[in-house]
C-alpha cells in the first residue's frame, strides 16, 4: 500500500498548548490509595508518597492533574479531609459503593502536585455541595492568609497559598447517575452563582463548566445550549468526556475511533460556536476534554455497550460494598487498546484550535497507564508508551495534512488507510508526524511532501506495532509492548508503516 500526506507550512490549525498531555486521578479504586499515596511501602516518603509512582507520572510528562472527581466529587464534602489525620471521617462514598478514610485530602494533594511539578485543576462538588462550599475551597487553597480557611491551611501546615489556577464547576452535572444531579437550567443557575463567589474569592481563576459528555442523552448538546446562553461569559472552558470502548465492534471499527472522538469534539466546539454567534459574545472558549481513553469495562462482563445503561456507577465495578481502595477498574490495556489511544492522540493534535486541555482518565491504577501492586513494584501499561510520545514530541504548531491515500470502509464510514497529524516543532525546525496506520494486511509506504520547510529527511522513525494485537503488559513481563525505533533511510521522505501501526515519523 502507498499513501502520501502532504503539508504547507502556511497551513496552520493551531499552536499545541502543553495543558493538551494532563491526566486525571480520583478517588476511586487504588488510584489515591495504593497509587499516589501509600504510608510505609518501601520507596513512600515521609509523608506517605510513593515514590516509585512520582518518578513515572514525572516521565509521563503530565503538566495538570484533575482532582478529586469524577463522580466521587459529588458527594465529596472536601473539609473531611484536611487537618489531624486520625480525627478525619471515615465516609461512605455512594458513586463508587466504597469506604473513603479521608486520610489524602486537598492539602495532600497539592503537596504531592508540588513535588512532582504539577499543576492541580481542582473540581468542586456541585451535586451535593454548596455553593459557599466552593468559595470555601478557593479561599482554603488561593487566599493567602488572615481569613478562617486561609490560615486553618497555614495551621494544618501550609502558610503559602496553592494558587490553583483550574477549577471545574463539578462533573458530567447532565447524568442521573451523579449524585447530585440537575437539569440544565438548575445547573446552570448554580454553577453561575458558584463561579460568581469562586471569582469574588480569586478573580484570577480559570473556569470550566460542565458541556455535555454523553451522545445517547436526549439532553446532549442541548444541555450546552441551555448553559452557555448564560454561563458563556462567566467560564474559560466547556468540558465534555469521550470514552472508548472494545464492545465487539470488531477491530477495523475499534481502530477507527479516533473518527468518533474527532466528531464528538467538533459537536462541542459547534454548539460552543452556536451560543457565541446567536448572543454575539466576543471572547472564545475552548474544549477542556477532562476525561478521554480506553475503557473496556473489564471488571464486569458486557456483551455491549447497551448493558451500560440504567447502571449505578458501582455496579460497573466488582467491588463489594463499602470497601476500602478495592481493585476495581483496573484495566489491563492490550497492544490494540495502545494503538487506539495513540489514535485518540493524533485526534486530540488536529483538533488544537477547540481543544486546549484534554487529561488522561486516569493515571494510575484506574483506567490508567502505570499499574503499581500494593506493597510492591510499578509497571507501565501498553497505553503509556503512545501517551508518553505524545507529550515528548508532541509540542508546536498542528498543521494541515492533506491524506492522499486507499480508503476502508468502518462504521464511521470510508476512511483513509493512515490517519496524519503533522506538527511543527520551531525550535528544533522539525516536522514530527504522527501517524496510524490501519492498514491490517500490509504494510504502508508513507510519503510527506513538504512545502516551505526547507529541505527536510527522515531522521527518526518511532513505532508501535507487534504480531499479537492482545499482547499485554505485566509486572513480570514489563516490556512485551514498548515503541521502537526503526532504521531510516538515508536521505529520503519516504518510510514504512508496519501493517497496524502507531508511529512517530521525524523529519529534519
Ligand atoms: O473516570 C471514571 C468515571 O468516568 C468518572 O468518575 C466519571 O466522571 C466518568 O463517568
Amino acid at each position: 500500500r502507498y499513501a502520501k500526506c502532504f503539508s504547507d507550512k502556511h497551513y496552520e490549525i493551531g499552536k499545541i498548548d502543553n495543558k493538551l498531555y494532563s491526566s486525571f486521578t480520583e478517588h476511586l479504586g487504588r488510584s489515591i490509595y495504593s497509587g499516589i499515596y501509600e504510608p510505609g511501602h518501601p520507596t513512600a516518603d515521609e509523608k506517605g508518597y510513593r515514590m516509585d509512582v512520582a518518578e513515572l507520572v514525572k516521565e509521563l510528562g503530565v503538566p495538570v492533574i484533575r482532582y478529586p472527581g469524577g463522580n466521587f466529587v459529588s458527594c465529596y464534602d472536601w473539609h473531611d479531609g484536611i487537618g489531624p489525620k486520625e480525627q478525619r471521617p471515615r465516609r461512605m462514598d455512594y458513586a463508587w459503593a466504597t469506604i473513603e478514610t479521608n486520610e489524602f485530602g486537598i492539602d495532600e494533594f497539592c503537596q504531592w502536585a508540588e513535588k512532582v511539578g504539577i499543576e492541580p485543576m481542582i473540581a468542586v462538588n456541585l451535586g451535593t455541595g454548596s455553593i459557599k462550599d466552593a468559595g470555601d475551597l478557593v479561599e482554603y487553597c488561593n487566599h493567602p492568609g488572615g481569613t478562617y480557611w486561609s490560615d486553618l491551611r497555614a495551621q494544618n501546615g501550609h502558610p503559602e497559598p496553592y494558587n490553583i489556577k483550574y477549577w471545574c464547576l463539578g462533573n458530567e452535572m447532565e447524568g442521573s447517575w451523579q449524585a447530585g444531579h440537575l437539569s440544565a437550567e438548575d445547573y446552570t443557575k448554580k454553577a453561575l452563582e458558584a463561579a460568581k463567589i469562586m471569582r469574588w474569592v480569586d478573580p484570577s481563576i480559570k473556569l470550566v463548566a460542565c458541556g455535555s459528555s454523553y451522545e445517547m442523552l436526549p439532553t446532549y448538546l442541548e444541555w450546552d445550549r441551555v448553559m452557555l446562553t448564560e454561563l458563556y461569559e462567566q467560564v474559560d472552558y466547556i468540558s465534555t468526556h469521550n470514552y472508548t470502548m472494545n464492545a465487539g465492534q470488531g477491530t477495523t471499527n475499534f481502530l477507527a475511533a479516533y473518527k468518533q472522538l474527532d466528531t464528538h469534539i467538533k459537536a462541542s466546539a459547534k454548539a460552543v460556536e452556536f451560543v457565541k454567534a446567536k448572543n454575539h459574545f466576543d471572547k472564545d472558549i475552548k474544549i477542556c476534554l477532562d476525561e478521554w481513553n480506553v475503557w473496556n469495562f473489564q471488571d464486569i462482563k458486557l456483551d455491549s455497550l447497551d448493558d451500560l445503561a440504567g447502571l449505578t456507577t458501582f455496579e460497573m465495578t466488582s467491588a463489594e460494598k463499602w470497601e476500602v481502595a478495592p481493585s476495581i477498574l483496573q484495566e489491563k490495556y492490550s497492544l490494540l487498546d495502545a494503538l487506539v489511544v495513540g489514535g485518540l492522540g493524533i485526534t486530540l493534535l488536529n483538533n488544537v484550535d477547540t481543544v486546549e486541555i484534554a487529561c488522561l482518565a486516569q493515571l494510575i491504577n484506574v483506567i490508567a497507564p502505570i499499574t503499581t501492586i500494593r506493597n510492591g513494584g510499578i509497571f507501565k501499561q501498553t497505553i503509556y508508551h503512545p501517551f508518553h510520545m505524545l507529550s515528548k514530541y508532541g509540542h508546536g504548531v498542528t498543521m494541515k495534512a492533506v491524506v492522499d491515500a486507499e480508503t476502508y470502509n468502518c462504521e464511521f464510514g470510508d476512511l483513509p488507510i493512515v490517519e496524519p497529524a503533522v506538527v511543527y516543532n520551531e525550535e528544533t525546525d522539525e516536522v514530527r508526524v504522527f501517524v496510524l496506520n490501519c492498514s491490517q494486511d500490509e504494510d504502508t509506504e508513507f510519503e510527506m511532501e513538504l512545502q516551505g520547510y526547507g529541505d527536510k529527511k527522515v531522521k527518526k522513525h518511532l513505532v508501535l506495532n507487534g504480531d499479537d494485537l492482545e499482547a499485554r503488559n505485566t509486572f513480570e513481563d514489563p516490556d512485551r509492548v514498548v515503541m521502537k525505533e526503526l532504521e531510516v533511510p538515508a536521505d529520503s521522505t519516504k518510510v514504512v508503516l508496519p501493517k497496524m501501526s502507531w508511529n512517530i515519523v521525524i523529519y529534519g
